[in-house]
């Protein structure tokens, strides 16, 4: 027995070192990246965009999140939208699928809401996570899916803040702010600069103006948190905000469901979660934007930053939910 008692020691021991040298590592190249990103927002002038025209009636259909409107529907910690902004049609992400399987949450959601993928013109993807391309086989493959089978239609679009090759899509890499039709445009890509990423994520967001009411973006994961995603807008494009919908990557208090988005995607050493104060900045910065409707996707903030939101923003606030339509109506 003290035989084990040492070997396992060392083992110990070992596991130890191993951790320390690996959190070393990443805390000096998570100081370099964070020193690029910084350089790199303040080095961007953003081009504004003229005109966007406008659309009557935007609608989102939270076909993926972490939470469901009813019985029947599958929640999982991903993110796939179905947008529908006058007569434009497309799909805001493509969730988790975390096993690969031909029924993702994605397929089986759509079909139990009516939705036919196959007849999805485009798809945004945010940002080149796990959860928003489909999950872990898709993300290794520099690809995007919406099942473990080949189900995207043919001919569909695909825009994408990084380069990704599909068997089928035609993949358009934005580099700059977008216009996808008159009143709908993608925000240029903001870098985003996470603890145990070697390089910065680049994420970009959807925004949509409807008539008599203003600006509606449209997040993945929200990386680059609320108020570079708003100064952004607001840099671009000269129409007031009036609305927020889907994630502000704010997973404080995390234990235990939350813990995989607290740990892999911060912006900060697991010593230095995030916290209140970060929930603050959001919600004092979606304020000063005169913004009065904010839906925050589950998958990446927690019940209990939900409930945060819920006391700032009343009436004002709701969470994402599978199969909960949010319909924005102009004037
Ligand atoms: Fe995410």
């Amino acid at each position: 027995m003290p035989r084990v008692g040492v070997v396992s020691g060392a083992v110990a021991a070992g596991l130890v070192a191993a951790g320390a040298a690996a959190t070393a590592q990443a805390t000096a190249q998570h100081s370099r990246v964070v020193a690029a990103v910084q350089r790199r927002l303040e080095d961007t002038t953003y081009q504004r965009l003229g005109d966007l025209g406008t659309i009557d009636t935007l609608s989102v259909l939270p076909l993926v999140d972490r939470g469901v409107q009813r019985p029947g529907l599958r929640g999982e910690p991903g993110v796939s939208y179905l947008v529908r902004a006058g007569s434009e049609v497309l799909l805001f992400d493509t969730g988790l699928n975390l096993f690969g399987r031909s029924h993702s949450a994605l397929v089986d959601n759509a079909e139990a809401l009516g939705v036919d993928l196959a007849q999805i013109p485009a798809v945004v993807l945010s940002h080149r996570h796990d959860d928003h391309v489909g999950g872990v086989r898709a993300r290794r493959a520099g690809s995007f899916a919406f099942s473990g089978d080949p189900v995207e239609p043919p001919g569909l679009l695909a825009y994408a803040p990084m380069p990704l090759t599909h068997r089928s899509a035609e993949v358009r890499v934005t580099t700059r702010a977008t216009v996808l039709a008159p009143g709908i445009a993608l925000l240029p890509p903001l870098p985003a600069a996470l603890f145990w990423d070697g390089t910065p994520v680049l994420e970009q967001a959807l925004v949509v103006n409807v008539r008599g009411v203003g600006l509606v973006l449209v997040s993945g994961c929200g990386h680059p948190g609320a108020t570079a995603m708003l100064n952004l807008a607001q840099a671009v494009l000269d129409i007031p905000l009036h609305g927020v919908i889907g994630g502000l990557h704010l997973p404080v208090r995390p234990w235990p469901r939350h813990l995989p988005q607290a740990l892999t995607g911060s912006p900060r050493p697991p010593w230095r979660p995030l916290s209140d104060p970060d929930i603050d900045l959001a919600v004092a910065r979606l304020r000063a934007a005169g913004v009065s409707l904010v839906a925050v996707s589950g998958h990446d903030s927690t019940p209990y930053t939900m409930s945060r939101f819920a006391a700032a923003f009343g009436a004002g606030f709701r969470e994402v939910q599978v199969g909960d339509e949010i319909r924005v109506e102009g004037r």
